[in-house]
């Protein structure tokens, strides 16, 4: 059986991707952009924007898992070279990580790659996910583990969240039967949408089962004062605070609510839940215990 070519092996969804194919017992192939500290046959140094990591990654490549790296905007010039090479080295289906409503909005960097793979000759398979759980560690983990805050612009409307390892577990279906699920379009979502009150209420009583007494405060800033928090107390760049703001006034005005039933339909079971995705992270959210005789009497 040939590799899967895992892009963003080392991401939020990609390392999860490598996890279910292997457990699956399909042959991966994980592209990194660090060299591995001790040779290793299963992962191969790539960069999209580096044409000389092209050749040895692709070669022998038909099936590959695409992650468009959110630092990559302009996909016209930075990853669809790669990906036309890759074409020509013999690549017949991607399982492209895309994005809730792509398929509408021609703004996104997500909708120039479908519209290529769709032309490309190539089979496609999308997988649209709505926004991750995992994001309140990426992005908000510090504020929730040592402020005890979440601070997002998002008011008191829903947002659709998905665990990455349900986007995962789409995209390596997909990966594992390429016929089966070749021109089709799976929006990834969990349910039900939730507010980010009710987020920080779970998160809440999470963290209580081993941390009693502590709670998790939902601050709803405006967005010039999140932009403010975002850029100088959490290090976001300008850029990426800014994007971030956009997507949760988009949630603010109630337009990221949108759930669907396209986990059950690939996978034959139920999306987790918010409250067992906040269990299964919650290690990146509980304050690190001080043991006794380190404690001030
Ligand atoms: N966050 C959300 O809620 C959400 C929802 C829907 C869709 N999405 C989409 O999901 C995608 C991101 O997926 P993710 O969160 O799993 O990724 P991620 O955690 O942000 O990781 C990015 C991955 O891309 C790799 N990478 C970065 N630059 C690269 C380059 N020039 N060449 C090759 N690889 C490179 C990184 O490798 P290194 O280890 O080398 O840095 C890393 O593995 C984005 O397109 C985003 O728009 C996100």
């Amino acid at each position: 059986m040939r590799p899967v070519l895992v892009t963003g092996a080392t991401g939020t969804v990609g390392r999860h991707v490598v996890a279910e194919l292997q457990a699956a017992g399909v042959p991966v192939r994980s592209a990194v952009r660090t060299p591995p500290a001790e040779p290793d046959a299963d992962r191969v140094v790539f960069d999209f924007t580096a044409p000389d990591t092209w050749a040895d990654a692709f070669a022998g490549i038909e099936s590959m898992f695409l992650v468009r790296p959110p630092e990559l905007t302009r996909v016209r010039s930075r990853l669809l070279p790669a990906l036309a090479a890759a074409r020509d080295q013999g690549l017949r289906h991607v399982v492209f990580l895309s994005l809730q409503g792509a398929e509408r909005n021609r703004v996104v960097p997500h909708a120039a790659v479908e519209t290529w793979l769709r032309r490309s000759g190539v089979g496609w398979t999308f997988v649209r996910p709505s926004f991750f759980v995992q994001n309140l560690i990426v992005i908000h983990g510090e504020d929730i583990r040592d402020r005890d805050i979440l601070a997002v612009p998002a008011g008191h409307s829903r947002t659709s969240f998905v665990d990455a390892r349900d986007v995962a577990a789409v995209a390596a279906a997909a990966l594992r039967d390429p016929a089966g699920h070749a021109g089709r379009a799976w929006t990834v979502t969990g349910r039900p949408a939730a507010s980010y009150g009710e987020v920080a209420a779970l998160l809440t009583t999470e963290l209580r089962r081993t941390e009693p007494g502590r709670t998790i405060r939902y601050t709803n800033p405006s967005v010039p004062a999140y932009v403010r928090h975002a850029r100088r107390t959490l290090g976001l760049p300008t850029p990426l605070a800014l994007i971030s703001a956009a997507i949760y006034t988009t949630a603010r005005l109630g337009l990221a609510a949108g759930v669907s039933d396209d986990v059950d339909t690939v996978l034959g079971r139920l999306p987790l839940s918010l409250a067992e995705s906040l269990h299964l992270e919650r290690a990146a959210w509980a304050r690190p215990s001080i043991p006794a005789k380190g404690r001030q009497e």
